[in-house]
Formats: structure tokens, C-alpha cells, sequence
């Protein structure tokens, strides 16, 4: 797994201890990001205590306990609750994951919460992902086509439809590109490993009907190769997928048209 900390200068100060819950047997301490753009502060860290006899066994139970029961200002996305909506990705004990599915046994000793990592951060653990939707927007998240619509569907045969194995499962949850030190660095120009899976994803389904425009769009010294296969993504996708893999397969298609 990929591990990052906070650098030594970093402005977070020690924020509120919040008390332990009365009679509990046993507790476990939590350090959470907390951040508001409303009371002009810099961010600081608080620390919560969650009587584990009244917590379920993930991560978004401890941060729902801390909600209902500590303190509701506690700010975060969640939906699903079970690895399908991407919304509660966030950097937990220093890695890139969702918290809905990472389970708090994995976890020795104190629980450390940040959002995710080189985002603006809307609120505590809620980054901003406008800038991350608009590029998986850019790589035209949908099928194209071109010959005239069918009168039943758009036909695939099971050999064409198992090639997207280990790509449709994707949730956008943004913990790979968040983990991508080319991202960190470039992401107004790179796409970052989520947008490159995606763009992959319709590169090879049988179907589409746009693949040069598709290679067109990516011909660009940044928006793909800026991957130098550091294969953080890979290593931190909660969903188990390989987007450095993707990415290889897209330079090789760009090899391949040319050659
Ligand atoms: S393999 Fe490429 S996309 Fe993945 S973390 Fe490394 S540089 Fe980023
Ligand atoms: S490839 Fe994995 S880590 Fe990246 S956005 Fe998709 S599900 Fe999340
Ligand atoms: S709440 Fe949907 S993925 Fe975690």
C-alpha cells in the first residue's frame, strides 16, 4: 500500500479533544482533518473517541458514530456504504481508500483521517472534484458511434465484452490520480490514471466507432505520458483495478497507429 504523511512544515495545528464516551469499554482514538472555509482558521486536527461495543466493523461506521453521537459539524460524503457510489474516498491511516470498505481491524493503533491528498479540500474530509469530473468529461465517458443505430442494440460478443473486465468496475472515486505523483504535479495537463482508465475502457469496446478521434485527443506530451509507471494507482485502487496497465495499453495503441 502507499503510505503518505504529513511534510514537517505543515500548518495543521492541534485542534479539540472531544471527550470519551461515558461507560464505554472499548474505545479507540480517531485524529480527523477538520477544515471550514467559513471561520478563517487554518486547518487542525481533532481527536474523537468511539466506543467500539456501539460501532460497526468499516471505517464510515466510526465517522457515522462520530456524526450522530460526538459532533454532527463532522463533514463527509457517503452513499452506498458498500464500494459502488465512490463517494467516501478519502486518506485513511495514510492510505488512498474508501472508507465504506476498509475495515478498522486493518488498522493498528490510532485511526488518522485526511481528505484526500493534493485537492482543495470543500470542507474537512470533502475535496473538490470539479477539476478531476471535467477531465474524465474530456475523454468522452460514452459510446461513439458512427454507422446507423440498430433496431435492437448494439451487438458485443462475449469475448469483445470480457476485455473491459478490470475497467468497468471502476467507481471515479479519485484515489488513484490523488496517489499519482505525476497527477500531484501536472494535473492541469495530465489526465491522471482515473480519466486514462476510463478513456481505455472505450478504446477498446467493439462497439465504439471513435478510436482515432479517441487517440487524436490524447496526442499531447502531457495528458498521457506523463505516466512514468511510478504505479502508486495500481497499488491504492480500493476497487483492485490497474490503471498504470491501462495506460501502458493506450501508449501502445499510439505506437501501433503510427508504426
Ligand atoms: S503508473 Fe502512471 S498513473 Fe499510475 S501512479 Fe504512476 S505515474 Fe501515476
Ligand atoms: S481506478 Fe480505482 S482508484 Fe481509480 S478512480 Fe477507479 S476505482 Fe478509484
Ligand atoms: S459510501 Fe459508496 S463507496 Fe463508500
Amino acid at each position: 500500500m502507499v503510505q503518505f504523511s504529513l511534510p514537517k512544515n505543515s500548518k495543521i495545528r492541534t485542534g479539540k479533544t472531544w471527550p470519551k464516551p461515558a461507560g464505554a469499554k472499548t474505545i479507540r482514538k480517531f485524529q480527523i482533518y477538520r477544515w471550514s472555509p467559513d471561520d478563517g482558521e487554518n486547518p487542525r486536527v481533532d481527536t474523537y473517541f468511539v466506543d467500539m461495543d456501539d460501532c460497526g466493523p468499516m471505517v464510515l461506521d466510526a465517522l457515522l458514530y462520530i456524526k450522530n453521537k460526538v459532533d454532527p459539524t463532522l463533514t463527509f460524503r457517503r452513499s452506498c456504504r458498500e464500494g459502488i457510489c465512490g463517494s467516501c474516498s478519502m486518506n485513511i491511516d495514510g492510505i488512498n481508500t474508501l472508507a465504506c470498505i476498509y475495515g478498522l481491524d486493518e488498522i493498528k493503533g490510532d485511526v488518522r483521517i485526511y481528505p484526500l491528498p493534493h485537492l482543495p479540500v470543500v470542507k474537512d474530509l470533502v475535496p473538490d472534484l470539479t477539476h478531476f469530473y471535467a477531465q474524465h468529461a474530456s475523454i468522452m465517458p460514452w459510446l461513439e458511434t458512427r454507422s446507423n443505430t440498430p433496431a435492437k442494440e448494439w451487438r458485443q460478443s462475449i469475448t469483445d465484452r470480457k476485455k473491459l473486465d478490470g475497467l468497468y468496475e471502476c467507481v471515479m472515486c479519485a484515489c488513484c490520480s490523488t496517489s499519482c505523483p505525476s497527477y500531484w504535479w501536472n494535473s492541469d495537463k495530465y489526465l491522471g490514471p482515473a480519466a486514462l482508465l476510463h478513456s481505455y475502457r472505450w478504446l477498446i469496446d467493439s462497439r465504439d466507432e471513435a478510436t482515432g478521434e479517441r487517440l487524436d485527443g490524447l496526442e499531447d506530451p502531457f495528458k498521457l505520458y506523463r505516466c512514468h509507471t511510478i504505479m502508486n494507482c495500481a497499488k491504492t485502487c480500493p476497487k483492485g483495478l490497474n490503471p498504470a496497465k491501462a495506460i501502458s495499453e493506450i501508449k501502445q495503441m499510439m505506437v501501433e497507429r503510427v508504426a
